[in-house]
C-alpha cells in the first residue's frame, strides 16, 4: 500500500462523562472514498471535528502523507486540503451564495472580483463537478440539497483534496442520491479522497472502497466493502444480529394492519389550503385532505414540491389561506430540529419538558419541580436510548441522532390526538429508526391521526395506511396502501 493520504493513530477524545474516540485508529487512501460506520453517538463526527480541526485530541496522532501534523484551528486544516461538509451545514443564511464561497477566505484581496466574473467562474466549476446551484441565490431560499451542493462547492472552491462529508445524502430526496453519489464517483476518480459517513449500507456498498466501523468510540474493524455485505455491516455496528425487516414483504402480507375502527373522525383536515413559499411563490395550491383519527397519512413525493409548507402551515409557522382545522393537542416532530424543534443551549431535560413547562408535574403554582423535570428525562432518555452523558447536558452536544432522539421522544411522550412527523427519521440509525417506526404506530393504534411527510418512500410504505402524493404543490392522488410502487413513482414524477 502506499503512503495514506490520511493517517490517524490511536486519537483519543474525551467529554465531561464520555469518551467520543478511544484509541482510534484510521487511514485513507488517494482517490478512495472510506466510509465511516457506526451507531448515533458512536464518534464518527468528533473524529472527523478532529481531522477538521475544530477540536484537539487528548491522545494520538494525525499524519498527513506520512507527516505529522498538528491542527489548531479548522483554517490549517483548509490550508492543509482537508475540507469538511458539516451534519449541520455552516453556511451564513442571509449571504448569496457566492458570498459564501469566498467568505473567510484566508489570503483574499480586500478588493471585490467583479461580481459577474465571479459567478462566472463559480458555475464553471458547479458544472464541472455536476453541482447545479445559483450563484446569485440567497442561502435561505434554497433547499437543504442545494445548500449541501453549496458546502461541496465551497469546499473544492478551497482547494480540497481530502473531502469529508458527514451524512450528506440524508438531506437528499432518493431521486437526488444516484446522482450525488455519481458526482462523488467522479471526485474519487479525479484524485479527491473521500471519507463518507451513512446511515444507509446500501450507499456505502455501493460506492465506498473501505469502510471502518467504529462502536461506542473504538474502532471495530476496516473491511473492503467488495468483500462485506449489508447484513455483516449492520451486525458489526450494533454488535449483535439486527433482525432488520424486509420492508415490502411485510407490506405485501398485512395491507392495512389497523384495528381501529372505520368510522371516519377526522382530527386533521385542511381545505382549499393556499401557502406560499419564502420567495412568494404559491407553494401549495389548494390542498384538500383529512386524516382520521387512528390512521397514518403518508405524504409521498420528491423533496421540494410543497412538504415544507405543508409542515410549517399545519405547525402554525407560515401564513395560509383556506382552512386548517386540527381537532387535537399537535405534536410536531420538525424536519428542521434545530430551527423548529430543540434549543441547543438548553438541558436535554428541559428539551423535553419545554412544551409542557408550565403544566404538572414539571410545574407547581408558578415554581418549577427540577426532581419531576430530570425524573422525567431519565425515563425518555432510557426508553429512546438516548446517548447523553446526563440529563444537563446541552442538546447541543450530542450527536446528531441523539438530538433527533430528544425532539422525537418529546413530542411524542405528550399523548398527542395528531402527529405530524416530517422526516422523523431522518439521521437515526437502523436500530432507532426500527423504533421510531413501533413508536409512530403505537400513537396510530392509541387513536392518534397521524401526518407522516418523508421522503423516503420506503418509509411511507412500511407505515402508511393511506398515501397522498404531493407534486408541485397540489395532491396528485390518494392511495392505500397496496399501492403499486411503479404507479407512486409516476405520480410522484408528475407522470399520472
Ligand atoms: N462538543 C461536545 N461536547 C460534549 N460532548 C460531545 C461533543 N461532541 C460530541 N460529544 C459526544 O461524543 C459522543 C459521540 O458523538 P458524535 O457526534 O461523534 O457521534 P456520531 O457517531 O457522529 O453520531 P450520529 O450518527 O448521531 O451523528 C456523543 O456521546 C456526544 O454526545
Ligand atoms: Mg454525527
Amino acid at each position: 500500500m502506499q503512503t495514506p493520504v490520511v493517517e490517524m493513530r490511536g486519537i483519543t477524545k474525551k467529554f465531561p462523562g464520555i469518551v467520543a474516540n478511544d484509541s482510534v485508529n484510521f487511514d485513507l487512501q488517494l482517490g478512495e472514498i472510506h466510509a465511516l460506520l457506526g451507531e448515533n453517538g458512536a464518534g464518527k463526527t468528533t473524529l472527523m471535528n478532529i481531522l477538521c480541526g475544530l477540536y484537539e485530541p487528548d491522545e494520538g496522532e494525525i499524519l498527513l502523507e506520512g507527516k505529522s501534523v498538528q491542527f489548531r484551528f479548522p483554517g490549517e486544516a483548509i490550508a492543509s486540503g482537508i475540507g469538511m461538509v458539516h451534519q449541520h451545514f455552516m453556511l451564513v443564511e442571509s449571504l448569496t451564495v457566492a458570498d459564501n464561497l469566498v467568505l473567510g477566505q484566508s489570503g483574499q484581496p480586500l478588493i471585490r472580483e467583479n461580481p459577474k466574473k465571479l459567478h462566472q467562474r463559480l458555475r464553471n466549476l458547479a458544472e464541472q463537478y455536476g453541482l447545479q446551484i445559483d450563484p446569485a441565490a440567497e442561502v435561505w431560499q434554497l433547499s437543504l440539497g442545494e445548500q449541501q451542493r453549496v458546502e461541496i462547492l465551497k469546499a473544492i472552491y478551497r482547494g480540497a483534496k481530502v473531502l469529508i462529508l458527514d451524512e450528506p445524502t440524508a438531506v437528499l430526496a432518493p431521486q437526488e442520491v444516484e446522482g450525488f453519489l455519481q458526482t462523488l464517483r467522479n471526485l474519487a476518480a479525479g484524485g479527491t479522497s473521500i471519507i463518507f459517513i451513512s446511515h444507509k449500507l446500501n450507499e456505502v456498498l455501493a460506492i465506498c472502497d473501505r469502510v471502518t466501523v467504529l462502536r461506542d468510540g473504538r474502532t471495530i474493524t476496516t473491511v473492503l466493502t467488495s468483500a462485506s455485505n449489508e447484513r455483516e455491516l449492520a451486525h458489526l455496528m450494533v454488535g449483535r444480529e439486527v433482525n432488520k425487516v424486509i420492508r415490502i414483504e411485510r407490506q405485501a402480507q398485512s395491507p392495512v394492519p389497523n384495528p381501529q375502527s372505520p368510522i371516519p373522525n377526522p382530527r386533521l383536515i385542511m381545505r382549499d389550503l393556499w401557502v406560499e413559499n419564502d420567495r412568494g411563490l404559491p407553494a401549495l395550491k389548494g390542498i384538500n385532505l383529512a386524516v382520521n383519527a387512528g390512521e397514518i397519512v403518508g405524504i409521498a413525493g420528491v423533496d421540494g414540491n410543497g412538504q415544507r409548507e405543508l409542515e410549517e402551515a399545519i405547525a402554525s409557522l407560515r401564513p395560509i389561506r383556506g382552512e386548517i382545522n386540527l381537532n387535537g393537542t399537535l405534536a410536531h416532530i420538525p424536519s428542521d430540529r434545530y430551527t423548529m424543534g430543540l434549543i441547543p443551549d438548553f438541558s436535554v431535560a428541559d428539551n423535553l419538558v419545554l412544551r409542557d413547562i408550565q403544566k404538572p408535574p414539571f410545574n407547581k403554582k408558578g415554581l418549577l419541580r427540577p426532581a419531576a423535570i430530570i425524573r422525567h428525562c431519565t425515563q425518555l432518555v432510557e426508553r429512546y436510548l438516548i446517548r447523553t452523558p446526563s440529563p444537563h447536558t446541552h442538546v447541543g452536544k450530542l450527536s446528531g441522532g441523539n438530538a433527533q432522539k430528544v425532539a422525537i421522544a418529546r413530542e411524542l411522550s405528550r399523548s398527542p390526538q395528531i402527529v405530524l412527523a416530517a422526516q422523523p427519521t431522518r439521521g437515526l440509525d437502523i436500530s432507532a429508526i426500527e423504533y421510531v417506526h413501533q413508536q409512530l404506530i403505537a400513537q396510530r393504534d392509541a387513536g392518534a391521526a397521524v401526518l407522516l411527510i418523508s421522503t423516503e418512500l420506503e418509509e411511507i410504505l412500511n407505515l402508511s395506511d393511506r398515501i397522498a402524493v404531493l407534486y408541485e404543490g397540489a395532491i396528485a392522488g390518494i392511495v392505500d396502501a397496496n399501492a403499486d410502487v411503479r404507479h407512486l413513482g409516476l405520480m410522484m414524477a408528475g407522470k399520472h
